[in-house]
């Protein structure tokens, strides 16, 4: 019998809803040509619905979301609606409610023309970024004192627990050795400055003993931003703690082409994931059927992959890869002069030419 895979569908505000549409497409065809099938269910949440009906993401819906085998989100956000509220209400509500300890982002550029910096090549632009993603600035620990008088004070907690930070450095420690290339994890922090990340160092150190194969490597993130423009190549796998991983990984995206390819996975491994583009809602183009697909199309690939159908991942990876590099898809902005649905298209009719391997 074929494997059935459940995924729960929030394609959300702004062109969330006309990029999640050509994931769709393309992993209904990839799941025709490896033989499993794909049922999406889609939950209407984000700013829509909550202008409409004042829910954001209900208990219920919660509890039905969890017992999908996967979770595909396009956007979220609107200017309608309270900075952060609805990423709150539902973004980290479901990173943190499910606890998916892992955001991992591959920085791949597939394509030298892609690329901003002068003459690096997919070779040199080649990493991952294992970004922790439940804890630090993220967990809502935050107040505000005399609020809105000249005396004010407000403040933030960047929380880091031992579990928290052993768990995702362990993931990344497995990581660089299944990725197999320079078997070589950076942890980035800012232990100089911000004294707490200290427990970074000593998790680091203490985990990396259990992986003698695997080179343990160092850069404080103001340098590593520097090292991810000047020497990308110097990186194979990172691990960071989860503001510092936000900000590193909006650069990154543009070393590989920019946020119209960058995806990531929201992980707990072996439970229900949630995988999504890195761009936001993108509210000015929504509606207008010229946003650029691909992320998204790169977010199901990494789903794929996640579910265990690498296969069906590797099909859409060549594909995606191949159009770059022809140039049939000459650009990942929404200036491409092609429509949503038109790089949908080319992607399905790449899907049919490549030859797979694994
Ligand atoms: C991301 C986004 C989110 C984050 C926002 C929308 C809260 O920037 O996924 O990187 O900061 O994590
Ligand atoms: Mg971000």
């Amino acid at each position: 019998m074929s494997k059935t895979y459940n995924v729960a569908v929030i394609p959300g505000d702004g062109i969330g809803p006309e990029v999640v549409e050509q994931g769709l497409r393309v992993l209904e065809r990839i799941a025709a040509l490896e033989g499993f099938t794909a049922r999406p269910t889609r939950f209407p949440f984000g700013a829509e619905h909550y202008l409409k009906t004042q829910e954001v993401l209900p208990d219920a819906a919660f509890e039905e979301i969890k017992g999908h085998d996967a979770i595909l989100l396009g956007a979220i956000g609107d200017p309608r609606v309270q900075v952060g509220f609805l990423e709150f209400g539902i973004i980290a509500r479901l990173r943190f409610g499910l606890d998916l300890y892992v955001n991992l982002r591959p920085v791949k550029l597939y394509a030298a023309h892609l690329c901003p910096l002068k003459d690096k090549t997919p070779e040199q632009v080649d990493f991952v970024v294992v970004r922790e993603n439940t804890e630090d600035a993220y967990a809502g620990m935050y107040g505000f004192f005399k609020k809105g008088t000249p005396d004010e004070i407000a403040t933030q907690e960047m929380l880091f627990t031992r579990k928290g930070t052993e768990r995702v450095i362990r993931y990344a420690f497995e990581l660089a050795r299944r990725r197999g290339k320079d078997r070589k994890l950076t942890l980035v922090d800012k232990a100089n400055a911000v004294r707490a990340m200290d427990l970074w160092t000593r998790t680091f150190e203490e985990v990396g003993r259990e992986y003698p194969d695997i080179t343990r490597e160092h850069a404080y993130i103001d340098a590593a931003t520097m090292w991810c423009v000047k020497n990308p190549e110097w990186f194979d796998t990172v691990v960071t703690s989860n503001m510092f991983g936000d900000i590193l990984t909006d650069l990154a995206a543009m070393i590989q082409g920019g946020l119209g390819i960058a995806a990531s996975g929201n992980i707990h491994p072996g439970r229900v994931s949630l995988f999504e583009p890195i761009h936001g809602s993108a509210p000015k183009h929504a509606g207008k059927g010229v946003a650029n697909p691909i992320a998204t199309i790169m977010a199901v690939q990494m789903m794929l992959d996640y579910l265990g159908e690498a296969r069906g991942a590797q099909r859409i990876e060549e594909a995606v890869a191949g159009l770059l590099r022809s140039r049939k898809l000459p650009s990942l902005g929404s200036d491409s002069g092609l429509s949503t649905r038109q790089v949908g298209d080319l992607v399905l009719e790449s899907l049919e030419q490549v030859k797979v391997t694994a």
